[in-house]
């Protein structure tokens, strides 16, 4: 019985370690081949100012300091939360029991990218926001934060979970972050039908090339031209990458932006359509 427990485990080790190279091969084309961060070669005026205008722009907001020490209390919080495994589960830890310091340290997102999404609120101003995966609200906190003006309506299908991001969130005195507990295919539907529309979506949860192209179908029905659709962890399995390329190919997609971590998504009319991946 040890020995096929044993085995199991040196299996996960494995597996692990197959995809770590797997995503570092990734990496390491997309490093070659992405265009330049500064914009240099890019010839639409629509992305070189997200280049310009979002990617690079270095100012520290006041909201990061904000967001950044309850992410850092939350990485030394050794409260256990015991978790509803949904979605394609996490590649680094099975156990059901888990520390919030260990839910901060690897479902939250990376500081990089929460700022990324500050600004990508702050400067497109979307007022319907939805999130797939709230965890422990981590990137919620980043887009409400970015416009007071903003709805962020976030879903998450761990109770337990949910529950923690909920008093984080009050403690932090925010009150435009709205909160749905239920698994995204049962309530998406209901919350796309009775919002109409949306003006930004950030899709990360359910990291299962089925999951993700269905999710997918769905927002495009309630778009609008300047609809935006952020999905996390792009690269993340063969999976993933396939559902992106099928997103790209979409006919009413016309711009996407690949930074590795993350795959943007417009549909604007007046831009021609092309994909574009950019070293961030
Ligand atoms: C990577 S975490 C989200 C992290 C969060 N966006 C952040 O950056 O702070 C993904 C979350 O999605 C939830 N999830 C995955 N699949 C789901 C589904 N089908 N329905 C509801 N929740 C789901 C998981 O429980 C998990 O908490």
């Amino acid at each position: 019985m040890n020995k096929i427990e044993d085995l199991k485990m040196y299996f996960c080790v494995f597996c692990n370690c197959m995809n770590l190279i797997k995503k570092g091969l990734k990496y390491i084309r997309y490093f070659l081949f992405s265009k330049n961060r500064k914009g240099h070669g890019i010839h639409s005026p629509f992305v070189y100012g997200f280049v310009r205008n979002i990617l690079n722009d270095k100012k520290e907001y006041e909201a990061y300091k904000i967001i950044e020490n309850i992410l850092y209390d939350l990485k030394n919080n050794n409260a256990i939360v015991e978790i509803e495994n949904f979605g394609a589960g996490s590649k680094i830890n099975k156990n059901l029991k888990r520390k919030i310091s260990d839910l901060a340290k690897n479902n939250s997102i990376k500081k990089k990218y929460g700022r990324l999404l500050f600004r990508l609120v702050q400067y497109y101003k979307p007022q319907e926001i939805i999130e797939l995966g709230t965890s422990l609200g981590i990137s919620s906190l980043y887009m409400a934060l970015a416009s007071k003006s903003a709805q962020v309506h976030t879903i998450e299908g761990c109770k337990n979970t949910l529950n923690v991001a909920k008093q984080i969130i009050k403690k932090a005195n925010i009150s435009n972050i709205q909160y749905y507990n239920s698994n995204f295919d049962t309530i998406l539907p209901d919350v796309l039908k009775k919002e109409k529309t949306f003006d930004l979506a950030f899709i990360d949860g359910n990291h299962k090339k089925e999951a993700v192209l269905k999710y997918f179908y769905l927002f495009k029905k309630y778009i609008h031209n300047n609809s935006i659709l952020i999905f996390d962890d792009i690269n993340w399995s063969n999976d993933m990458n396939e559902a992106w390329k099928i997103i790209c190919s979409d006919k009413s997609v016309t711009v996407t932006i690949n930074i590795f971590q993350m795959g943007i998504v417009f549909f604007r009319k007046e831009s021609s359509k092309q994909d574009f991946t950019i070293k961030f």
